[in-house]
């Protein structure tokens, strides 16, 4: 089985951070969404897998990713020319998947359970797809099926009325033969090809399509708040390594991922925390559900529930709830900065010598 996992979509409502870096591509819990997504594929046993990105943004994806080999995939990146939707991404992938069946992962979709079940209703069914669904509170803003007699019966996309409260998660497995549906629906109200309605004309074409129900934690990256949202939870279920320094005048409680070359001085961490590669933290409260990037210096601060990308600094001040872009400066002095979303370079506050 291959997986094709779809980057494509240019993060709109992700701005500003979006304006300088690929969606997928904006860390989360220490590491790249795409790479968290990435992972649940090795994990499901895959190792051959199709990144569908958008133009222009293939030369960093490789730059982060390469051939995928220290992650244990062999990784292609193909081309989808247009945002045309999923089903059209999906078509991009065709020569890359040939005969085999295969996993679509949405790379913004973060499970807490992975996407091993949904193979393995596949591999033991032989189905000719497999959605993951979950009920949720208001399935307005998502695909919504219908389950009869243990298949799926009716999908639709988006529905003001839903008719039942199970929304379609990003994760799904095919045989090719949803490459010919692919071709034959026509664009939706939203002017994309869905899968939704792919899905939906292999039921009307007689072919089973059966469920696969997740119960654990779900989370979509489509807006700044949902960045901190997977952070809080990816960061609840990190194994705790430290491979940097942490001096004796600090203290490390709960789970806490220190990369190599960091460095710990004088300090409190409240885990769940990362603190990224060569990053300083120094006479200041790091955590809880704290991200630090690499490169980023933290000092005379505390920082709380919080991404700090790479190389960006805080100083003498409080920062919680908020996403700080590459190289962005926060100099607090002494103020406490709240629900600040801040792009790539912004700096805040006077810093002598800028
Ligand atoms: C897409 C799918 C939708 C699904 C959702 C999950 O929506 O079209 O059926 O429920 O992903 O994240 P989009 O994110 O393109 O609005």
């Amino acid at each position: 089985m291959k997986a094709v996992v779809l980057c494509g979509g240019e993060g709109t409502r992700l701005r500003p951070f979006t304006y300088t870096q690929a969606k997928h591509l904006l860390p989360v819990a220490g590491k790249p969404v795409v790479e968290h997504a990435l992972a649940a594929v090795r994990e499901a046993g895959i190792a051959e897998v199709g990144i569908v990105v958008g133009p222009g943004v293939e030369r960093p994806f490789r730059d982060r990713l390469g051939d995928g080999s220290h992650l244990g995939l062999r990784l292609e990146y193909i081309l989808q020319p247009e945002p045309k939707g999923l089903a059209h991404a999906v078509l991009c992938a065709e020569r890359f998947v040939g005969d085999d069946p295969f996993l679509v992962y949405l790379g913004d979709n973060l499970l807490q359970e992975g996407v091993t079940g949904v193979v393995d209703v596949f591999c033991s069914r032989n189905p000719a797809a497999v959605v993951s669904l979950r009920r949720v509170e208001d399935p307005r803003r998502f695909g919504v099926a219908v389950i009869e007699g243990g298949r799926l019966v009716r999908l639709v996309e988006k529905p003001n009325d839903p008719p039942s409260d199970l929304a379609i998660v990003g994760a799904y497995a095919f045989t090719p033969l949803v490459f010919q549906a692919a071709r034959e629906v026509r664009p939706s109200f939203r002017g994309e090809l869905e899968l939704t309605d792919c899905l939906q004309w292999l039921v009307d074409h007689g072919h089973p399509v059966l469920p696969h129900e997740i119960r654990g934690w779900w989370q979509d990256v489509g807006r700044p708040e949902d960045l901190l949202l997977a952070n809080r939870l990816l960061l609840s279920q990190i194994e705790p390594r430290v491979e940097g320094e942490v001096d004796a005048g600090s203290t490390v409680e709960g789970p806490v991922v220190i990369e190599g070359g960091a460095r710990v001085l004088g300090s409190r961490l409240i885990g769940p925390v990362v603190i990224g590669k060569e990053a300083v933290v120094e006479r200041s409260t790091v955590g809880p559900s704290a991200a630090i990037g690499p490169g980023a210096l933290v000092r005379d601060a505390t920082v709380v529930d919080s991404i700090v990308m790479e190389g960006a600094r805080v100083a003498g001040g409080g920062l919680e709830r908020s996403v700080l872009g590459r190289s962005v400066a926060v100099m607090g002095g002494g103020a406490k900065v709240s629900g600040a979303f801040l792009g790539d370079g912004s700096a805040l506050g006077l810093e002598e010598g800028r």
